[in-house]
């Protein structure tokens, strides 16, 4: 421990020299390797090419280009080593390249590539749907429907919604991320950077708070608003109330249980669709394979995406059976909704959930994770508070505990002040004053305690 501690201070030392230091390993932890400043040459050159061929709109959160990953580590160009605590936005729960995930990807890739569903269906895309009506909340009947990517469930959970409802309105709320096509862009909350230049958007979307205890919005005052607002819209003018049960872009805020179920009876009482954006938080993120369960929210329409297919594009729109036959024939679908490989991707991560290891194992990280940032937090003045589900977790940079002023600059320079020294992170919140962790859930306790040895480093570096 000692030598490590010896070894980080010299390399730390070292990257302080710059990029034109020549020693074979500038720093060498049991998981972190690193051979040159990060980024490094080879990163930035890639950089310069991608500023000049690719379109300025796509942000990178960590400025480094990736060779190959394998759990929960990545290494980039330059062949340094990284511990991935981001999992590709909450993509690679399951690990980054597992072998069961891999060879499933690689049978199906020998056997079908591509048929489309609308053309000639095939069997396994039949499966995930059973698959997925079977593990999704509520024990009604259900269909499936397969998509792209979590946007497009999103805009085919609203269509659904629309052609079961035959209403216009949809409520959404504060804080809230559903993507970047039109509906999911307009669902969105945060203008800036999803929303500029883009307008304008469709009509008929309404917005309500989220309860965020910390920044004095309660479970009660939420609900309150949310009612006053669907009487103001007019409760049978409304199609859907779309949720995401635990908040992801927005700061990880897990929607109190008791607010969900004022949700629901009112969606009930008034032959709402209310409809959960599982898409961050659901696939083992929080614990379970869903965060509903957790909260006791039965949904009636559930969209999934990013973990689903464990690195895979591919998502789904869940829910009841009635509702999900509301779309005439042809009325939903696409050129690749449910690919053949993709689909083979998302049986083999369901398989891998299928024995409870995994999930136990998230739960675990859940506890201990949250016991280090509570730490943290009694450390450093900086985190206002850490919140989230299981695993899923987060913490809210302030300048000041007592004003609870956004440190937004704090949650950059942690960013970076990580990938520097080998550790990926991201930022969230409407604010972007939030440090999230989605890291892989197969992340072992000894690549945990090595980044988070960083980021704490990281925390006590910032100056608010
Ligand atoms: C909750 C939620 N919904 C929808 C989306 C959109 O998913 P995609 O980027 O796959 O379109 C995201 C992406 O981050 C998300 O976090």
């Amino acid at each position: 421990m000692g030598a490590l501690l010896v070894k980080r201070i010299l390399g730390q030392a070292a990257m302080l020299f710059g990029r034109s230091f020549s020693q074979k390993s500038i720093m060498s932890l049991k998981n972190i390797l690193l051979k040159t400043a990060v980024p490094g040459p080879k990163s930035l050159a890639l950089m310069a090419r991608r500023r000049s061929a690719v379109a300025r709109g796509p942000f990178h959160g960590t400025p480094v280009f990736v060779d190959h990953a394998h759990g929960a580590l990545i290494t980039d160009v330059d062949g340094n080593i990284l511990i991935d605590l981001a999992a590709g936005i909450g993509v690679v729960n399951t690990g980054h390249t597992p072998e069961k995930l891999v060879n499933a990807i690689k049978t199906q890739a020998d056997k079908l590539l591509h048929g489309s569903f609308n053309v000639t269906p095939y069997e396994s895309y039949v499966a995930l749907c059973e698959k997925l009506n079977e593990k999704t909340p509520g024990t009604f009947a259900k269909k499936s429907f397969l998509a792209n990517s979590g946007a497009e469930a999103v805009e085919n959970g609203i269509k659904i919604a629309r052609a079961y409802t035959g209403r216009p309105a949809v409520i959404a709320f504060e804080h809230a991320f559903h993507g970047r096509t039109f509906m999911a862009m307009t669902l969105t909350a945060k203008e800036k950077p999803y929303k500029t230049g883009f307008t304008p958007f469709n009509s008929d979307v309404h917005r309500a708070p989220f309860p965020y205890s910390y920044r004095g919005v309660s479970a009660e005052q939420a609900f309150t608003a949310f009612t006053a607002l669907a009487a103001t819209v007019g409760p049978d003018k409304i199609a859907a109330v779309i949720i995401e049960p635990v908040l992801g872009e927005g700061g990880f805020l897990p929607a109190p249980k008791e607010f969900l179920t004022n949700l629901s009876s009112f969606c009930a009482k008034n032959g709402i669709v209310l409809i959960a954006d599982e898409i961050q938080c659901g696939f083992g993120r929080t614990g379970t394979l869903f965060a509903s369960e957790q909260l006791h929210f039965t949904p009636d329409l559930i969209l999934t995406a990013k973990g689903l297919g464990g690195g895979l594009p591919i998502s789904a729109v869940t829910g009841r059976a009635e509702m999900m036959d509301a779309p005439i024939e042809g009325g939903i679908g696409g050129t690749f909704g449910g690919n053949p490989v993709a689909v083979a991707a998302a049986l083999a991560v369901l398989g891998m959930f299928e024995d409870k290891t995994l999930l136990t194992r998230a739960q675990q990280l859940g506890r201990s994770v949250f016991k280090t940032l509570q730490g943290w937090k009694q450390r450093h003045a900086v985190i206002g508070e850490v919140r989230g589900l299981g695993p899923m977790l987060a913490i809210e940079l302030v300048r000041d505990r007592t004003t609870k002023d956004p440190f937004a600059e704090g949650a950059k320079a942690l960013v970076k002040f990580c990938y520097e020294r080998g550790v990926v992170l991201m930022t969230a919140g409407s604010h972007g004053n939030c440090v999230r962790l989605l890291f892989p859930l197969v992340i072992t306790d000894e690549q945990l305690a090595e980044a988070f040895d960083i980021v704490e480093d990281g925390l006590k570096s910032l100056k608010p």
